[in-house]
Order: C-alpha cells, then sequence, then structure tokens
C-alpha cells in the first residue's frame, strides 16, 4: 500500500528564556493548557559558549507525572538524584528518566572544551503510570544505534524504530507506553529521507543546525520545530546546506494536562496534592 506523506501543518520558533538557576535556553515547545503537541509536554535546546549562561544550572527539584529525556550534543551534564543514580551525560549519552510518582534530582551542565549544548524533552505518562514507581536510565553515547544513510549524513536511533526498505533498527529505549521514536539525523546537501511513521503518533521535527525542506516547497530553518500531520511518513530532504535535526513522534494520550511547575498531572487537584506532598517529604515515596 502506498504510503501516504504528512504536510507541515504548524511551525513554531523557539523563544530564548531562562529556567532553574538562570540557566539560559531556547524554549520551542512550552507546556500549555491545549496541549498541542501531545504527549509531548516542554522542549528545551540549551547551548552556549558562555558559562555564566548556565553555571548556577538546575539545583535539587522534584518532577512527578512524566518522563524526562537529555540529550548532550556537546559538553557534559551532572545528574544526581534521590535514588542514588549519578550519571555524567557526555556528548552523545542520553538519560531516559521516568519521574512517575516521583522524582528530586539535580542537573548541573558543564562546559567541555569550551562548547555546551543538549536537549531536555519532557514525554507525558499516562494517567494509569503517573503514579508508578520512578526508573532511571542511562544510555552510552556508543550504546545508541548509528544508521549510516547511503548518501552521506546518519540517524542515531535513540528510541523507537527506523524501518528503511532493507533495514528495521530499534533504538536504545524500548517498552515505553506511548511508543516514542526519537532520532537525532544530519542529512549532507541534495539528500533526501523518508521515515515511516504510525499514522497516530503525533510527529514533530526540529532543525538545530542547517535548513530542511519538508515536501515541495516547505522549509524549516535552525530553530524552529514543524509538526507534521495526516500520513504515515514524512519526506525530508536538503538543498545547498547540510541539516541536523530532530524528529520526534508519540502516541497522543488525550487525557486532560494540568501542568504547574515540575508537575503533570490530569486534574486540579493532583497537582495540589503533588506539592503538599513534596512539602511534607513524601513525594518520593
Ligand atoms: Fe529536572
Amino acid at each position: 500500500m502506498n504510503k501516504q506523506t504528512r504536510q507541515l501543518a504548524a511551525v513554531i520558533s523557539g523563544k530564548n528564556t531562562s529556567d532553574g538557576a538562570g540557566v539560559k535556553l531556547k524554549r520551542i515547545v512550552s507546556p500549555q493548557q491545549k496541549n498541542a503537541f501531545d504527549p509531548f509536554i516542554l522542549l528545551d535546546e540549551f547551548g552556549s559558549d558562555q558559562p555564566t549562561d548556565y553555571v548556577g544550572g538546575f539545583p535539587d527539584h522534584p518532577h512527578r507525572g512524566f518522563e524526562t529525556v537529555t540529550y548532550m550534543l556537546e559538553g557534559a551534564m551532572l545528574h544526581r538524584d534521590h535514588l542514588g543514580n549519578e550519571g555524567h551525560l557526555r556528548a552523545g549519552d542520553v538519560q531516559w528518566m521516568t519521574a512517575a510518582h516521583g522524582i528530586i534530582h539535580s542537573e548541573m551542565p558543564e562546559q567541555e572544551n569550551g562548547l555546551l549544548h543538549g536537549f531536555q524533552l519532557w514525554i507525558n505518562l499516562p494517567a494509569k503510570e503517573k503514579m508508578k514507581p520512578p526508573h532511571y536510565q542511562e544510555f552510552a553515547a556508543e550504546k545508541i544505534p548509528h544508521v549510516a544513510l547511503a548518501d552521506g549524513g546518519y540517524i542515531k536511533v535513540i528510541a523507537g524504530e527506523y524501518v528503511s526498505k532493507t533495514q528495521a533498527i530499534s533504538g536504545a529505549v524500548t517498552g515505553v507506553t506511548t511508543q516514542p521514536l526519537y532520532f537525532d539525523v544530519l542529512l549532507s546537501p541534495q539528500q533526501q529521507l523518508d521515515i515511516p511513521i504510525a499514522a497516530q503518533h503525533t510527529v514533530l521535527v526540529y532543525v538545530y543546525k542547517g535548513e530542511l525542506a519538508i515536501g515541495v516547497d516547505k522549509v524549516l530553518k535552525a530553530g524552529q520545530l514543524g509538526q507534521l500531520t495526516n500520513g504515515d511518513n514524512i519526506q525530508l530532504a536538503t538543498q545547498d546546506q547540510s541539516a541536523q535535526f530532530l524528529v520526534l513522534a508519540a502516541i497522543p494520550l488525550k487525557e486532560p494536562v494540568v501542568q504547574s511547575g515540575p508537575f503533570v498531572m490530569n486534574s486540579t487537584e493532583e497537582i495540589e496534592q503533588a506539592f503538599r506532598d513534596y512539602r511534607d517529604g513524601v513525594l518520593t515515596l
């Protein structure tokens, strides 16, 4: 059966902001009431050659109700949580943290060779999994499947499955209910790439370097996120410039979302409970 190519339905430009202890970052997907990118709640890109932009990091803070995915391109991130997990994420490494019932952690960025660059993504959990025990996973760069493309370029398959005409490559992260797909892709100039993605998935493409053509006449520039809808395939191409971008996809939960600070729940009552539990020291029990 012929694949139907998804169309670019919305383009969003990341906004410069700060979070944590004054960390400057670009917020691409921001938590919002209408939950337009269900189940994706937030996407931040942090990157700077100025230590003062991020030296304060993200000291101890809680999360409940969702998953945080941290992916480093340059520099490092030192993570510590109340469960005793300690991770030193370096370039190419991924941390997939299922906060669920509750986690308290610190995330401290560190520059290496003058560089710091990475992403944090928040993926919502279904109501029935929001209060399950927390789970921490970390993947070194070499554990993430790397697919060399025939015309140059590559796909790093962090989560989900990349299916081409000749192969199917499973990502490092599996077993998540929303079946997320998280690819980091480099395309050389004048290259084309088709990625089949199930029709029910929400699909986002975020370009962090260069320029990417979508369909016949649409272009995403660095710093822009596109939402692609209606179809079971995405068709991407480069023109004169190379492009580096993330492809994110997951099954929408279609549940009510109430977010406040570091908590993402289904109702205001549950958010109030999360704040109470944190104050009373039982968020993580
Ligand atoms: Fe955090």
